[in-house]
C-alpha cells in the first residue's frame, strides 16, 4: 500500500490553470484519476515503469491483467502498433472518440507491464472533453484501468474515486458523472476474425456495420480467458445482489422481506415498492438510464446497511445484453 498523501482535486474550473502540471506529474509517472465517458480512469503514462507500478499497487490489481493505453489522436495508437490490422483505421474513423478499445498486435515501444506479457496491446480514445485534454497535454499514451480498488464496482463520480482512493493518488479531476456508466466494448482486432472480449456501449451490429462481417462474442470459459480482465470476479457490491425477472419482483420482494431482514431494491420508478427497506431509483429504467447508473446505485446501496439487493433483469437491446454481462458478475451469477 503506498504511503498517505493528499490528493487534489482538480474541477473544470480550475483545470485550464492545472493542466501543465498534471500533464507533467502523469509523464513522470505520477498517477491522475480521470473522468471519460464510461467510468473514471487511473492513468499513469506509459513510458515509466514506476507509474506502471503504482497503478497495480494502488488498485491491488492483479499482475496479469493487462491495462488500456488512451491515446489523444490515430497517430499516438500507431505508434504503439507492429502493424495495423484490417479494419483499424475505419473503426477508430467511426467510433472515436468513444467507448471503443480495439485490442491490435503492439510494438516493443510498449512495456510489459501495460499487456501482461501479451504480445497485443488495447487502445482507445476517451470522448470526454477534459481526458482528451489532459492526453494532448501529456503528449504521451496514458495507461489507464478504471479508477476503483480492485474488486469493487467501477467509479462514475469523482466522490466514488474519493472512496476507494482518496490518500492513495497524488491527482483527481472531477469532471462530473460519466455519461455511459458501463466500461468501453473491448474488441479483439490481433487474430483473424474480430470479437469481441467485452460487451459495452458500441454494439456488435455497430461493429459489423463497419467491419462489413458477422463480429461474435468471445466464448468465456475456454482454453485460455481471451481477456484476463473477464476471469475475474469484478464490479461486486458488499451486500449480496440477486437478479430477479421484473414480473416476479413483487413476489420476490415480498418473500424476501420475511427471509432476510432489510432488502433493497434498485429498479426504475414502474417498479417502485413501498415495503422495500430502501430504494435507489433508475429513473424511467431505459438502458441507457440503467447504465448511467448502475455502479452509482450499487455503491449507494452498499452504504445503507441492507442484507441484500435486489435489480430487475433487463434485455431488449445490445445495450441491457452488455448491462447484463456486468450485473451478472456483481451478482456472482445469482439468477
Ligand atoms: O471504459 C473503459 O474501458 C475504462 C476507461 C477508464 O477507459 N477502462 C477499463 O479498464 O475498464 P479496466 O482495466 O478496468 O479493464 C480493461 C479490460 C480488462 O478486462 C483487460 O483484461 C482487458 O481490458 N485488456 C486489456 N488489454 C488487453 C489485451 N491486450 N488483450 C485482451 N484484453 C485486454
Ligand atoms: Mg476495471
Amino acid at each position: 500500500m503506498s504511503r498517505k498523501m493528499s490528493t487534489v482535486v482538480v474541477d473544470p474550473l480550475s483545470f485550464p490553470r492545472k493542466l501543465p502540471e498534471i500533464a507533467g506529474a502523469l509523464r513522470k509517472g505520477l498517477l491522475v484519476a480521470f473522468p471519460t465517458e464510461t467510468v473514471y480512469g487511473l492513468g499513469a503514462g506509459i513510458f515509466r515503469e514506476e507509474g506502471l507500478k503504482r497503478i497495480f499497487r494502488v488498485k491491488g490489481r492483479p499482475q496479469d491483467n493487462p491495462l488500456i493505453v488512451h491515446v489523444a489522436d490515430l497517430d499516438m495508437a500507431c505508434q504503439l502498433l507492429q502493424r495495423i490490422p484490417r479494419g483499424f483505421k475505419e473503426l477508430a474513423a467511426r467510433f472515436w472518440p468513444g467507448p471503443l478499445t480495439l485490442v491490435t498486435p503492439r510494438n516493443s515501444a510498449v512495456s510489459d507491464l501495460v499487456t501482461a506479457g501479451l504480445n497485443t496491446v488495447a487502445i482507445r480514445m476517451p470522448a470526454h472533453p477534459l481526458a482528451l485534454a489532459l492526453l494532448r497535454e501529456a503528449g504521451v499514451p496514458v495507461a489507464a484501468p478504471s479508477a476503483n480498488l480492485s474488486g469493487s464496482p467501477s467509479p462514475t463520480t469523482a466522490a466514488d474515486v474519493l472512496d476507494d482512493l482518496d490518500g492513495r493518488i497524488p491527482y483527481l479531476i472531477d469532471g462530473g458523472p460519466c455519461q455511459v456508466g458501463i466500461e468501453s466494448t473491448v474488441l479483439d482486432l490481433s487474430t483473424s476474425r474480430p470479437r469481441i472480449l467485452r460487451p459495452g456501449a458500441i454494439s456488435s451490429e455497430a461493429l459489423a456495420s463497419v467491419l462489413g462481417c458477422h463480429v461474435a462474442f468471445a466464448r468465456s470459459g475456454g482454453e485460455r480467458p481471451a481477456s484476463p480482465g473477464m476471469k475475474y470476479r469484478h464490479y461486486a457490491p458488499r451486500t449480496p445482489l440477486l437478479i430477479v425477472k421484473p414480473r416476479r419482483m413483487a413476489s420476490v420482494l415480498a418473500k424476501k422481506l420475511e427471509t432476510h431482514g432489510r432488502v433493497g431494491l434498485i429498479a426504475p420508478e414502474a417498479l417502485r415498492s413501498p415495503i422495500a427497506t430502501s430504494f435507489f431509483s433508475l429513473g424511467p429504467g431505459e438502458a441507457v438510464d440503467y447504465a448511467r447508473l448502475l455502479y452509482a446505485a450499487l455503491r449507494e446501496m452498499d452504504r445503507r446497511d441492507l442484507d441484500l439487493v435486489l435489480i430487475p433483469e433487463v434485455g431488449g437491446s445490445p445495450l441491457a445484453h452488455a448491462l447484463m454481462n456486468r450485473l451478472s458478475r456483481a451478482a456472482g451469477h445469482r439468477l
